[in-house]
């Protein structure tokens, strides 16, 4: 009896030390939410025209296979039963049939909901009434939820912080699964990054959203990169920082308006799928540009975020403009790297508001090996562009990005004479110092 009570205590420890491995959400998720572009405002006819376009313009294929109904999707009042009701104005068919409509296109909807009494929006909220609603969503064909924290009860009745508020549906969820014998909702932390999920998100869900709501302007861009060069250890195989939904493609859209560049845009989807982000669409894609779609659809650092065998985020070896390890939301870390499955990865951006011309050695990073030279592949211009010894330099538009593969292409060449990368403590075997 007392061993077998040591030996279940020793696996619930080991379970709580790792991330909740429950089968789902392994790799960061891709797809869609209607927040960013629509607000409240949409319908299943305007949802639909986002599936259509996914799936016309090869979104899909490159892996975006959920479409998030966000907030403003049910009537302010339950039913009789208090089970959600979906709007009849916005889902006239129901939302089971519009489920199926959209699973034709290779997607499967999911779901929004609130830790509280209300959404956000003001809608039902979960706070309370977690299997029934997660049953709900499950008859409508859903089977991931991003959960928000508006309207959360007070603190004399939970009694709890957010990691405990945020159990209550962790734990429907599992009890959900073990009633159907399906596969446990992937759960999506929307709780705006309060009390540090990144040390406890993993144990309650596979996502969670490290920041409030992005806004589609570098500067909100920019802060939130400056957050994850602090948190990127976090992200990893079932458990990953969510940077938030993406403004690729909200350039003049939306009040102000949204005014990314191409290259901010394009850093912005970079350091997404670098950092082992979901990569979730936030754009009308019915009438987007071919900008946007180019983008969104760069399978290059797609892979790089869907790496089967490595899950890790990059992470920043130098800051560049600012000091190492200080904090800047304007001039966030400029120079990461880390490891994949397709070579060194590298991330090089350009946080100054002018042209500048950027430097690194191969060996400041850590999954470099020295004495090597690398070629290099770029996965913005989609080509080798040459082979890297000992450094690489280029210049870089205003808050431009260069994001690159590097493979080991043999040993350096024989004109370095066996010289150090690094020269400090570099010896002879005779114990004299190799100065270069
Ligand atoms: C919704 O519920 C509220 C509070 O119970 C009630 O006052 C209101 O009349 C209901 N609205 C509808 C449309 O049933
Ligand atoms: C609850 O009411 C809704 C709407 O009236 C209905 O669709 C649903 O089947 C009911 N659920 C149960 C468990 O009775
Ligand atoms: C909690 O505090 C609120 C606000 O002061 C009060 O109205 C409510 O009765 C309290 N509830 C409990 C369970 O103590
Ligand atoms: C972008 O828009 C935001 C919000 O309106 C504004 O604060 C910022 O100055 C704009 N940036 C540029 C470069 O125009
Ligand atoms: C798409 O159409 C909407 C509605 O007409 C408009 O507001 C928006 O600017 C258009 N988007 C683009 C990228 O042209
Ligand atoms: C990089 O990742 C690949 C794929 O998982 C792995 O085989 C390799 O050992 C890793 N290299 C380093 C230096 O971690
Ligand atoms: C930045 O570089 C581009 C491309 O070389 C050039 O056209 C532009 O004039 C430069 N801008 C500034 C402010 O130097
Ligand atoms: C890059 O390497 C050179 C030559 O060894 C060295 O002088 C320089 O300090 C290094 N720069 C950085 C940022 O490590
Ligand atoms: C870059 O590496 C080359 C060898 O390929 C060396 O000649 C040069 O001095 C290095 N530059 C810097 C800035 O370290
Ligand atoms: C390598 O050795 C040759 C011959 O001594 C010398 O001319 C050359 O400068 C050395 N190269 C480096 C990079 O030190
Ligand atoms: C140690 O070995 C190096 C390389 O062979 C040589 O240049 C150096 O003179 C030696 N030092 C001494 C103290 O023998």
């Amino acid at each position: 009896m007392a061993a077998m009570k040591s030996l279940s205590v020793l696996a619930a420890l080991l379970t709580w030390a790792n991330a909740l491995d429950n089968g789902v959400g392994r790799l960061p998720a891709m797809g869609y939410d209607t927040f960013n572009a629509f607000s409240c405002d949409y319908t299943a006819t305007s949802v639909l025209g986002q599936a259509m376009a996914m799936q016309q313009r090869g979104l899909v294929d490159a892996g975006y296979n959920i479409l998030i109904l966000d907030d403003c999707y049910a009537l302010r009042n339950r039913s009789a039963n208090g089970s959600m009701v979906a709007d009849p104005s916005k889902f006239p068919s129901g939302i089971p049939a519009f489920s199926k409509q959209v699973n034709e296109l290779g997607i499967k909807l999911a779901a929004y909901g609130d830790n509280g009494y209300e959404t956000c929006a003001g809608y039902p909220g979960s706070y309370g009434r977690e299997l029934q609603d997660l049953e709900t969503w499950h008859s409508w064909g859903m089977s991931y939820l991003k959960y928000d924290n508006c309207y959360i009860p007070s603190d004399n009745i939970t009694q709890k912080g957010e990691y405990g508020r945020y159990t209550r549906m962790a734990d429907a969820i599992a009890q959900f699964a073990a009633k159907t014998g399906e596969s446990p909702f992937l759960f999506s932390l929307c709780e705006w990054g309060w009390n540090q999920p990144w040390v406890w998100g993993k144990k309650l869900s596979q996502s969670w959203r490290i920041d409030g709501d992005i806004k589609p302007y570098w500067s909100a861009i920019a802060a939130i990169i400056d957050q994850v060069s602090f948190q990127y250890w976090s992200s990893d195989f079932y458990g990953h920082n969510d940077m938030d939904i993406l403004e690729v493609g909200n350039t003049g859209q939306g009040s102000p308006p949204g005014n990314l560049t191409y290259e901010e845009s394009k850093s912005h989807f970079t350091a997404w799928a670098l950092m082992k982000s979901p990569l979730i669409i936030g754009t009308d894609l019915s009438n987007a540009t071919d900008e946007t779609f180019e983008i969104l659809g760069n399978l290059d650092l797609i892979k790089i975020n869907q790496d089967p065998n490595s899950g890790e985020s990059i992470s920043p070896f130098r800051w560049g403009v600012g000091a190492d390890y200080v904090s800047d939301p304007n001039h966030p870390a400029e120079y990461w790297s880390g490891n994949s499955s397709y070579g060194v990865v590298f991330m090089i951006l350009n946080s100054q508001d002018t042209n500048a011309t950027m430097k690194f050695n191969l060996t400041e990073s850590w999954a470099i090996q020295a004495g090597r030279q690398y070629s290099v592949y770029d996965m913005w211009q989609h080509k080798e562009t040459g082979i890297a010894v000992r450094n690489m330099t280029f210049d870089l538009p205003p808050h431009g990005v260069a994001a690159l593969l590097l493979n080991d292409a043999g040993p350096e060449p024989s004109y370095l004479n066996g010289s150090c990368a690094l020269y400090y403590q570099c010896a002879f075997p005779n114990g004299t110092y190799i100065s270069n």
